[in-house]
């Protein structure tokens, strides 16, 4: 059987309670292709719980583990107790999307199930139909620029840099990912070219490859200032694909989880290469949402996005379509269920009343059924 090694790093707070339901899902999908795939899953530490354990948040032993296995589920990492002097428990995170290069962080937003529509905050004829992906650049921008941090003269500054090749690489993964997407998909890419130097080059980048390498697809410019209003009034115009820096996809991938009415179901994986249909890339995968200390230990986190993020693991490093059209058919199936157990299967930032684990269970109960079939 094939082979596929996982490294697992549930981090802090709401972290390994989520991915506790993840694990249950990735056991459920071993059980049933165990003749033809085994995942070998390893678990260790990033963030908070590193820096307690080993005084920094990534240790190299951890980082060449992620640099040699297939994938990387990751929880979130992050606490009010660390506060953010360097190196924080993001810090570590930070690292090792760059140490294992996972430069295209892919942010869908849609909702996983047609209920869900009501609990965005939008009046439903606006956020009815939302459905884009988008391309976040993850290995470079004001992330990862030369910094000063001279704070006890009051002077602080970050670089907003990119070079082409950077961009270049981002811009294919998002023409790709549209091709996959189908005939007529568009690409918005947001910048702000009117302003910033890197904006100009982000704008001609971006151009000059859909011009030599995607003829075929439609590309738009929007600048980002204006998409994130545009995103609240017509989100549906901007259904395909989106690609920005990495500062402004942090930003617009946490207003998507507004635009649905929680982060609670939005996953992300950050590939480290082009998506192709037949062959599986390195990734990174993670929920948008951090860890929500507000809420953590007390059951009430929702799994949905961790989960989902484990599907996009499957789809995307795996090339396993159906296990993953499995998940996320489940994963709808239950959110829009009023009856398991005579109640709504939702946490509370959905409206409903159930635990983390309920919802994890839940899931995992309709995806058994799904995969006898
Ligand atoms: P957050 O995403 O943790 O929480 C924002 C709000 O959304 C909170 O009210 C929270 O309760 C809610 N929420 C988030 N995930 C939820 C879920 N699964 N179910 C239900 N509600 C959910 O953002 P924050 O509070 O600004 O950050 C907390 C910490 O997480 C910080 O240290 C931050 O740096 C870190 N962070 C980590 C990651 C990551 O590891 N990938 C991502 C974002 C933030
Ligand atoms: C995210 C998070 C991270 C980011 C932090 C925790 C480093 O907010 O994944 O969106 O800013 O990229
Ligand atoms: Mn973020």
């Amino acid at each position: 059987a094939q082979v596929h090694k996982i490294l697992i790093l549930p981090g802090d707070h709401a972290g390994p309670e989520v991915m506790k339901e993840a694990l249950k899902v990735l056991s459920l999908i071993q059980s049933h292709t165990s003749s033809t795939k085994t995942f070998q899953h390893t678990t260790d530490l990033c963030g908070g719980i590193s820096i307690n354990t080993h005084q920094t948040p990534i240790t190299d032993s951890v980082l060449s583990l992620a640099a040699s296995s297939d994938a990387i589920l990751f929880g979130s990492v992050g606490g009010p107790e660390w506060g953010t002097t360097y190196p924080n428990p993001e810090s570590g995170l930070l690292r090792l999307r760059t140490h294992i290069n996972a430069f295209a962080n892919l942010r869908p937003c849609r909702f996983y199930s047609r209920s869900l529509v009501e609990k965005s905050p939008l009046k439903e004829h606006v956020i009815r139909g939302v459905d884009f992906m988008l391309v976040r650049e993850n290995c470079g921008g004001a992330y990862f620029g030369d910094k000063v941090e001279d704070y006890e003269n009051g002077i602080a500054s970050d670089t907003w840099g990119y070079t082409a090749p950077e961009i270049e690489r981002c811009a294919r993964v998002a023409g790709a990912l549209a091709r996959q997407m189908g005939k007529g998909t568009v690409v918005t890419s947001a910048d702000k070219a009117n302003v910033l130097a890197s904006g100009r080059l982000w704008r001609n980048t971006v151009t000059s490859v859909f011009e030599k390498e995607f003829k075929d697809v439609e590309l738009r410019h929007q600048l980002a200032d204006s998409l994130a209003m545009l995103l609240c009034t017509n989100p549906s115009k901007f259904n395909g694909v989106i690609v920005t820096d990495n500062t402004f996809g942090d930003i617009l991938s946490d207003q998507a989880g507004g635009l649905v009415g929680t982060l609670g179901i939005l996953p992300s994986a950050s590939l480290c290469g082009v998506p192709e249909m037949e062959k599986g890339v390195k990734g990174l995968y993670e929920p948008v949402h951090g860890s929500a200390p507000d809420i953590a230990g007390q059951g009430k986190v929702n799994p949905v996005a961790q989960i989902l993020s484990l599907s996009m693991m499957l789809r995307y490093s795996f090339c396993m379509y159906e296990e993953a059209d499995a998940i996320d058919a489940a994963v709808e199936k239950v959110l829009d269920s009023k009856d398991i157990g005579g109640l709504e299967v939702r946490t509370g930032d959905l409206g409903g009343i159930a635990t983390t684990g309920e919802v994890g269970d839940a899931v995992c109960k309709v995806l058994e059924e799904l995969l006898k079939k």
